[in-house]
C-alpha cells in the first residue's frame, strides 16, 4: 500500500495588491519585483481567517476526491501563521468539517511544510495507522510581515491549499526530505518573548527575517539534488515527469532547477506570478490548480519538491 492524492482544494482571499499598488506605499517598483522574482500580484487576507481558508480549501479537496469529513482518519495542518497557538489549526478544520473519526495535529516546517506532512501521512498508510488523510497548507503570511521591510513583504501572499491522501496500489513512489537547522536564522520570525513576574520583558512583536541570497544559494543547490535522489529512488529519470510542482518562491529559482535538470520550463507549472510565495500552502495550491485544469490524467509522472524555514527541504515522486 502506498499513499495517492486523490483530491484537492484551494483558497485565496478576494483581494489582489498589484506590484504598482504596493509602490504607492513603499520604495518599490513593478520593475523590481517582477525582475528579480517573477512576481506580479498576490492575494492579502482582509476578513479571511487562516483557519477560514484552510476549512474551504479541505471541503473542496473533500468534495474532488468523492469522500465524507467522516471517513477521514488522518488531518494534518501545516502552517507557521496559524490564528491561535492552541487549539491547533488541524483541530480547528476538524470540528469545522465535522472529521468525527480524525486524529488531527499540526506541523511547523516552513515552506517545505506540506511535503513533510505529505511524507508524515505517507508513513502512516504504508504502517496501516491510517487510510485516509486530509493535508492542509495554510498561511496568512501578511500578519508575520513588516510592511515596512520592502525587501520581504512584497514576496509573499496568503491562501491554502489541501489534499486528500488514501491508501491505493499506486500512488507516491518515493518521498524524501532533510533539514539543516545551523543556517536556521537565514529566515527566521520570533515568537513571543518570556514576560513573568522574574522576567519582565517588553512584549515586541517580531517579523519575519530573511537573507534573501543566503536563502536563494541554498535553494539552487537543493532543490535539484533532492528531485534527482527522490527520482532515483523512485526508479525514474527527469524526462518521464510530466509535471515538476516546485514551492513557488522566485522564478530565477525555479529556471535554475529546470535548467540543472535539464528539463524545459514547459514542465514546471507557476502560480507566483499570480499569489507570490505563500509558504505551506504554495505546493498544494499550485496542485490543486493544475488538477483543476485537467492537466494531470491519471498514470502521468508528477514531482513535488519543498524548500525554506528550518532550513528544509523534501521531494516526493508519485504516479497520479
Ligand atoms: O520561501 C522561502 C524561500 N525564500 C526564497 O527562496 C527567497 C530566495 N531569495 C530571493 O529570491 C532573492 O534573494 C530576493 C528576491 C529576496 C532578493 O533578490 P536579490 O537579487 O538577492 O536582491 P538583494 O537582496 O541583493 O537586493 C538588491 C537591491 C538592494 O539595494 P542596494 O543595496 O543594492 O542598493 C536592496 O535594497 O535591491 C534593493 N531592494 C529593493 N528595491 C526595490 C530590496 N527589496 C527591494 C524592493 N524594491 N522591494
Amino acid at each position: 500500500m502506498t499513499g495517492r492524492i486523490c483530491g484537492t482544494g484551494s483558497a485565496l482571499p478576494h483581494l489582489l495588491v498589484t506590484n504598482d499598488d504596493l509602490s504607492k506605499i513603499m520604495d518599490t517598483s513593478d520593475e523590481w519585483i517582477s525582475s528579480r522574482t517573477g512576481i506580479k500580484t498576490r492575494h492579502l487576507a482582509t476578513e479571511e481567517t487562516t483557519t477560514g481558508l484552510a476549512v474551504e480549501a479541505a471541503k473542496k479537496a473533500l468534495e474532488d476526491a468523492g469522500i465524507t469529513a467522516e471517513e477521514l482518519d488522518l488531518i494534518i495542518a501545516a502552517s507557521v501563521t496559524a490564528d491561535y497557538l492552541f487549539p491547533t489549526l488541524s483541530c480547528e478544520v476538524q470540528g469545522a468539517i465535522g472529521a468525527v473519526n480524525a486524529t488531527a495535529f499540526d506541523l511547523s516546517a516552513g515552506c517545505s511544510g506540506f511535503l513533510f506532512s505529505l511524507a508524515t501521512a505517507q508513513a502512516y498508510i504504508q504502517s496501516g495507522i491510517c487510510k485516509k488523510a486530509l493535508l492542509i497548507g495554510a498561511e496568512v503570511l501578511s500578519k508575520i510581515m513588516d510592511w515596512e521591510d520592502r525587501s520581504t513583504c512584497v514576496l509573499f501572499g496568503d491562501g491554502a491549499g489541501a489534499a486528500v491522501v488514501c491508501a491505493d496500489e499506486e500512488g507516491i513512489r518515493s518521498i524524501i526530505k532533510g533539514s539543516d537547522g545551523a543556517k536556521g536564522m537565514a529566515l527566521n520570525c520570533k515568537n513571543r518573548p518570556v514576560n513573568n513576574p522574574y522576567q519582565k520583558n517588553q512584549a515586541e512583536l517580531s517579523y519575519t527575517y530573511m537573507n534573501g541570497q543566503e536563502v536563494y544559494k541554498f535553494a539552487v543547490r537543493t532543490v535539484p539534488q533532492c528531485i534527482e535522489e527522490v527520482l532515483q529512488n523512485a526508479q525514474m529519470n527527469a524526462e518521464d515527469v510530466d509535471y515538476f510542482i516546485v514551492h513557488q518562491a522566485n522564478i530565477r529559482i525555479i529556471e535554475a532547477v529546470a535548467k540543472r535538470l535539464k528539463q524545459p520550463m514547459e514542465k514546471f507549472p507557476i502560480n507566483l506570478t499570480e499569489c507570490g510565495n505563500i509558504s505551506a500552502a504554495s505546493v498544494p495550491i499550485l496542485l490543486d490548480t493544475v488538477n483543476r485544469r485537467g492537466m494531470m490524467h491519471r498514470g502521468d509522472k508528477i514531482v513535488l519538491a519543498g524548500f525554506g524555514a528550518g532550513l528544509t527541504w523534501g521531494a516526493a515522486a508519485l504516479t497520479w
